[in-house]
């Protein structure tokens, strides 16, 4: 039975009896329970009530692959293929083993419901529940040597900040290299990886996590302060199918961007939205302390330790507020 079909019959948030639900999708009852239980195993919650049915609380706000292509203005020729899974390990996984396009100036783009072994940086498992969140990777070529990728990653967090900005989120901040926070909270993430492509560039996968929906209850095993869009904006709630097509915009158009001028063309909007900023901090796994004082043109960042700047590879560190020195 297509357990898409239903869904669709779920997502109004209403009650629906498994006989109403056998008609609707032309099975038999057992078939629809069967396919009850599949649901609940893919983590989609369900409430059963004696004589009305079954209901998901509060519906659901699904994905729909073409809705999200009609929405793409200025971007829509670039893409070579946008994919919408149901489930899938990680949408940057998938993308790193397509290698569909050859077109070395286009996109792929996938986005997944859910995903069973989502990962954030530093070896971190980025927690991906059914339809609350984005969960969206773009694969692209990217020509030149290491140089090239000089900023990339603050690039990216720059074009999702400004695209949350635009829609109305108040006080988006960046975190060096591009964890994007609100009030301090992690409201999204971004994982670029990179497969060098001898003598001719890289392939980049650039994955991004984004807090939409995601309720105090259903984020209880993340470690860290964390928040989503519907606890901040309450009203004008977009679908997340419309942030995912105004994500997509933003992050294409950046890298377009990024390819003509390099990170130095994003520094004065990455400097608006920099929360580290005169902060002390230290380097994750060194002994280094410092005082933030901003990045430069190739998106390190510059560190003053002992009256001295010190520059800092995304690549190579992270670093946390260092509250000794406050
Ligand atoms: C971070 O640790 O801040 C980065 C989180 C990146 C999560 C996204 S979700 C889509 C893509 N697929 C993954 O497995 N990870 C990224």
């Amino acid at each position: 039975m297509d357990l898409l079909a239903l869904l669709n019959c779920l997502a109004d948030g209403e009650y629906h009896s498994g006989v109403e639900l056998g008609h609707k999708l032309n099975v038999s009852r057992t078939s629809v329970w069967k396919s009850l239980s599949k649901l609940e195993e893919h983590g989609v919650c369900l409430e059963k009530t004696k004589g009305k049915g079954y209901r998901i609380v509060g519906g659901l706000d699904l994905l729909d692959r073409e809705g999200v292509l009609s929405r793409l203005e200025s971007c829509s020729g670039l893409l070579h293929d946008l994919h919408l899974l149901q489930s899938i390990e990680s949408t940057n996984s998938y993308l790193m083993a397509d290698d569909s396009c050859v077109n070395p100036d286009h996109y792929v783009v996938c986005m997944a419901e859910r995903q069973t072994a989502g990962r954030g940086r530093r070896g971190r498992a980025w927690h991906s529940p059914y339809a609350r969140n984005i969960y969206l990777s773009l694969s692209f070529h990217l020509n030149g040597g290491s140089e090239s990728l000089d900023g990339l990653s603050l690039a990216l967090g720059v074009a999702v900040a400004n695209c949350l900005s635009e829609q109305g989120v108040m006080g988006v901040g960046l975190k060096w290299p591009n964890d994007i926070l609100v009030g301090g909270k992690k409201l999204a993430g971004i994982l670029v990886e990179l497969k060098g492509e001898a003598e001719q560039g890289w392939k980049v996968v650039v994955g991004l996590g984004l807090n939409v929906l995601m309720s105090r209850s259903e984020g209880l095993e993340i470690d860290q302060p964390w928040v989503s869009i519907s606890s901040l904006l309450n009203n004008s709630l977009l679908s997340r199918g419309e942030w995912a097509a105004l994500l997509i915009e933003s992050i294409i158009n950046t890298i377009e961007l990024y390819r003509d001028c390099g990170f130095k063309g994003l520094l004065s909007d990455w400097e608006r939205y920099d929360a580290l900023s005169q902060k002390h901090v230290m380097v994750v796994g060194g002994d280094l302390r410092g005082v933030c004082e901003g990045v430069d043109e190739r998106g390190r960042l510059m560190m003053r330790v002992d009256g001295d700047i010190k520059l800092i590879n995304a690549g190579e560190v992270s670093v946390r507020s260092d509250e000794s020195s406050n």
